[in-house]
C-alpha cells in the first residue's frame, strides 16, 4: 500500500474520516483550542500543506490534546490507514469463523449476532429469485451493494444475473464495461419484441455471474413506456425467460421512484433498501415504503421488504452509531445484522471494475458483503 502521508507527519484528528474525505476536517475549518495553537505547517495526506495541528504541543498527552471532539473515542487520531485497518470491534463482528460467531456476541445494529451459515452448494439452479436493490435517495450504495452482493452470491455457488436499470450505467461500468460502447442494451430487452435476453447478456469476470448491461438509452424507456400495455410489468416479462437459469437476479434501481423503478418493484420478490449513515437516511424512507406497499397492493402481492442495509458505517463516528440506532428503532427486524463499513476500497473497485470480492479479497468490506450474502441466503431458507 502507499504511503498517504510522509513518514514522521502526525496526522490530523478528524471526524472519523479516511481519505476520502466525506467529512474530512481540514484545519481551517477545525476552531478547537488545539488547532489555534498549531504553528508549524505539514504536508498533509493528500499533498497540500495544512495548518496541523499535531505535534507542536511539545509535552501535551496525545490522549487529551483534541478531548473536545466528542465523536473520537478518547485517544483515538485520524490515522489514513486506518480504512484499511478496521475498528478491532467492528472486524469481530465480521469474523467467518464459526466458533467465534455462534458465541453470542452483539453485532453493529446492538442486537445479538446471529450465525450465518455457509451455504451448501447447488445442485440445480433456479427458478430465481429476484431482489431489487432501490432507494431514491442518491449515493447510499446501490450499486456497490448490487456488484459486491451479487459477487458473494456467486461466490457461494449461485448462479447470478444483475440487471443495470440505472440509465448511468453505474453498475456497468463498476464491473468493467463501457455503457457508452454498447449497441444493445437492456433498453433493447424492454422496448424490442422478439429481442432475446442472450443477445445483450454480458458475461462478467466473476464466474456465475453475468450482467444485462445499460447506458443513456434506458432514460428513453422511462418516456416511452408510459404508452406501453401493462407498462409497469415490462421488465417483469423481459426477465421471465430468465428466470430458470439464474438463483438470484438482482436489479440495480436509479436513485428516483419513477416507472422505471416501479418496473423493478413489479418483476421482485423481495426488496433490498441501503441506508446510508447519516443525517439524512431516513428523509423519504416514508415515501419508499409507501411506494412499495402501493406495488404490492396493485402489481405484485409476492413483493416483500426484505431489509434495510446500513451502509457507509463509521463506527468511530458517534453521529454513524446514534444514526444505526434510529434506524434499528424505526424499523427493527427489518434491518440486517450486517453493517456494510465506510472504507476507501469501494470507491477504489469502480475504478479497478470488479467487485471487493475479488479485489480486496481478504478486506473487510469483501467479508462484509459474503456476510450480507449468507444472511440474505438465511432470510430465503428460513422462508
Ligand atoms: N461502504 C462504502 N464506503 C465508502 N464509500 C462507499 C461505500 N459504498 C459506496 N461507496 C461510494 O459511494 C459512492 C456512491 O455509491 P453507489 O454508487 O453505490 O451509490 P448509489 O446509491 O448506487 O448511487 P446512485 O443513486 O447515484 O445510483 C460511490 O463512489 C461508491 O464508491
Ligand atoms: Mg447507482
Amino acid at each position: 500500500m502507499v504511503p498517504l502521508r510522509p513518514e514522521g507527519v502526525e496526522a490530523l484528528p478528524a471526524r472519523g474520516q479516511g481519505p476520502i474525505g466525506l467529512e474530512a476536517v481540514d484545519s481551517s475549518t477545525v476552531n478547537t483550542s488545539a488547532a489555534r495553537q498549531s504553528t508549524t505547517d505539514h504536508q498533509s495526506m493528500d499533498g497540500h500543506h495544512v495548518n496541523a495541528m499535531a505535534g507542536d504541543q511539545s509535552g501535551t498527552d496525545p490522549a487529551t490534546r483534541f478531548a473536545d471532539y466528542d465523536d473520537l473515542p478518547e485517544g483515538h487520531f485520524y490515522d489514513p490507514d486506518a480504512e484499511y485497518e478496521p475498528d478491532p470491534e467492528y472486524a469481530a463482528t465480521l469474523a467467518p469463523d464459526a466458533a467465534r460467531q455462534r458465541r453470542e456476541r452483539i453485532g453493529p445494529t446492538g442486537r445479538p449476532l446471529p450465525y450465518f451459515p455457509i451455504p451448501g452448494p447447488l445442485t440445480d439452479h433456479g427458478p430465481a429469485k429476484i431482489i431489487a436493490m432501490c432507494n431514491q435517495k442518491g449515493g447510499v450504495g446501490k450499486t456497490t451493494s448490487t456488484i459486491n452482493l451479487g459477487a458473494a452470491l456467486a461466490e457461494y455457488g449461485r448462479r447470478v444475473l444483475l440487471v443495470d436499470f440505472d440509465p448511468q450505467g453505474a453498475l456497468s461500468v463498476g464491473l468493467g464495461v463501457n455503457p457508452m460502447e454498447l449497441d444493445l442494451t437492456v433498453y433493447n430487452l424492454l422496448m424490442e419484441r422478439g429481442m432475446s435476453a442472450d443477445e445483450v447478456l454480458l458475461k462478467t469476470a466473476v464466474p456465475n455471474m453475468d450482467l444485462l448491461p445499460s447506458n443513456i438509452d434506458l432514460s428513453a424507456a422511462e418516456v416511452q413506456l408510459v404508452s406501453e400495455v401493462a407498462r409497469e410489468s415490462t421488465l417483469q416479462r423481459a426477465l421471465k425467460p430468465l428466470m430458470s437459469e439464474y438463483d438470484y437476479i438482482v436489479i440495480d434501481c436509479q436513485p428516483s421512484l419513477g416507472l422505471l423503478t416501479v418496473n423493478a418493484l413489479t418483476a421482485a420478490h423481495k426488496v433490498i433498501v441501503p441506508l446510508e449513515c447519516e443525517f439524512f437516511a431516513l428523509r423519504g424512507v416514508a415515501l419508499l415504503t409507501e411506494t412499495i406497499e402501493k406495488v404490492q397492493e396493485r402489481l405484485n402481492p409476492d413483493l416483500e421488504l426484505d431489509g434495510i442495509l446500513a451502509t457507509m458505517y463509521d463506527s468511530r463516528t458517534v453521529h454513524s452509531r446514534e444514526v444505526l440506532a434510529r434506524v434499528v428503532e424505526a424499523f427493527d427486524e427489518h434491518v440486517y445484522h450486517t453493517v456494510i463499513g465506510r472504507t476507501v476500497r469501494f470507491p477504489e473497485t469502480t475504478v479497478a471494475g470488479e467487485p471487493i470480492t475479488t479485489y480486496a479479497s481478504n478486506s473487510v468490506g469483501a467479508a462484509a458483503y459474503r456476510q450480507l450474502a449468507r444472511e440474505v441466503l438465511a432470510r430465503c431458507h428460513a422462508e
